[in-house]
């Protein structure tokens, strides 16, 4: 098998070592310095799709796995497939579900998917009016990819008025949308038509800031699997990804890939936040170490068209601690020197590159907001987590942020 992975961030790493660990022979465009130690990088723009044509003929490729939306979101997938070329990765009108919070809105209401109640608002009209009438629609969310960053879960109606009014100076609408309280955990589905497998819970932090404080990021740490939850993946995943899956096939637009639930567990039960149509990150970074074997059969039995009768075995704790760039997420700094990667995978932690750069001698730059995932493996959750931290005392560089709270807020 020779598999091409789209992307070049701490998920495709982690996409690439575990492919590679199945015995494929793995590519990456358009990769980086960290991830060539795992995969053969090819120069190429991913969203161009005669530039990734030209490479899986080139490379005789025979399975291609994007990491990030954007490339589904252009319809990469669907291009690729028309050449009869094998895809792990949704249609683009598939890939809308994460693109448009509103349409995601809409097949949940027709698939009756549990969610949060909310108000499409397309200027601060409607917004005032909104929450005139519902006063507890204080997330506000925009209505466009915003990696992560669109969504702002206010105190009070003041609060929420704020920030609609700064989303919709870019963008072109806003969701307001009622506030859940729960826990929260990742549900990631690999599936093929109405026929899906489940990864188990993982937890992702998404504030800055240790305590759950500070604005909300791409994801600061994770560990996999969560298992203090009041139902199991398999009875949410029947409530919140089977009825989507049969909806969207029903509709004549059956889903290949990843589909990701971002979920709230309320007293009510699970309540869906967001879909996303790819793997998470920095989930998949700890997800992946936690299963038994690679991901490789799942992925390339999902793009063919017949899955594996069982789901991944999950087999160990992993918890990653996200190391981010000084001034992330709003304005990261990078060019500053790593130091210690080495050191702290010679001690047994799993170092995933998300934004960072080798120099010509070989030493290590920042060179993005989230820099490294540092994943510590073991039998127990407690062990998982000493040795991250471990690994993560051992890296430095200028101005690094990192939680030191990972796995630890268990009752949110
Ligand atoms: P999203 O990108 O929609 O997953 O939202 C980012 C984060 O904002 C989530 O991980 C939650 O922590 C928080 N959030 C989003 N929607 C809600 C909601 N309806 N109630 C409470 N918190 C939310
Ligand atoms: N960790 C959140 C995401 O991948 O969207």
């Amino acid at each position: 098998m020779r598999a091409l992975v789209l992307g070049k961030g701490g998920r495709e790493h982690a996409l690439c070592w575990s492919l590679a660990a199945g015995g494929a022979d793995v590519f990456v465009m358009p990769g980086s310095g960290g991830i060539a130690t795992v995969a053969d990088t090819v120069a190429g723009d991913p969203l161009q799709t005669p530039q990734v044509l030209d490479a899986v003929r080139r490379l005789q490729v025979d399975l291609v796995v994007p990491g990030p939306e954007e490339p589904l979101v252009r319809g990469i997938a669907e291009d690729l497939r028309a050449q009869g070329i094998p895809v792990f990765g949704p249609d683009r009108q598939g890939a809308q579900i994460e693109a448009s919070k509103a349409y995601a809105k809409t097949l949940m209401r027709a698939a009756g998917i549990p969610t949060a109640a909310a108000s499409l608002c397309q200027d601060f009209g409607e917004v005032e009016q909104t929450l005139a009438v519902h006063p507890d629609r204080t997330v506000v969310k925009a209505d466009g990819l915003a990696a992560g960053k669109g969504v702002i879960v206010a105190e009070d109606a003041s609060g929420a008025r704020r920030a609609a009014r700064r989303l919709l100076g870019q963008y072109k609408s806003v969701l307001l949308e009622e506030r859940l309280q729960g826990p929260e955990v990742s549900l990631i589905a690999i599936c093929r038509g109405r026929d899906y497998r489940l990864l188990p819970f993982a937890r992702d932090h998404k504030r800055l800031l240790s305590g759950d404080l500070g604005p909300n990021t791409g994801g600061m740490g994770a560990f996999a699997p969560v298992l203090d939850t009041s139902i199991t993946a398999e009875e949410c995943a029947e409530r919140t990804i089977a009825p989507l899956l049969r909806l969207l096939d029903d509709r004549g637009m059956p889903y290949t890939g990843a589909l990701y639930a971002g979920l709230i567990l309320t007293e009510r039960g699970p309540m869906v936040l967001e879909y996303n149509v790819r793997f998470g990150d920095p989930e998949t970074e700890v997800l992946l170490p936690a299963i038994s074997g690679s991901i490789l059969p799942w992925l390339a039995g999902a793009a063919a068209g017949r899955l594996p009768a069982e789901s991944p075995e999950v087999r160990r704790h992993a918890l990653g601690v996200v190391l981010a760039a000084s001034g992330y997420p709003e304005d990261p700094e990078t060019g500053g020197m790593i130091d210690g990667i080495e050191a702290a995978q010679a001690g047994g932690a799993l170092i995933f590159h998300a934004g960072t750069l080798k120099t010509e001698d070989g030493l290590w730059q920042v060179a993005g907001g989230r820099v490294l995932c540092v994943v510590g493996v073991g039998e127990a959750p407690q062990h998982a987590r000493d040795r991250a931290y471990a690994a993560t005392g051992t890296i430095r560089f200028p101005g690094a942020q990192w939680r030191d709270d990972i796995g630890q807020n268990r009752d949110r």
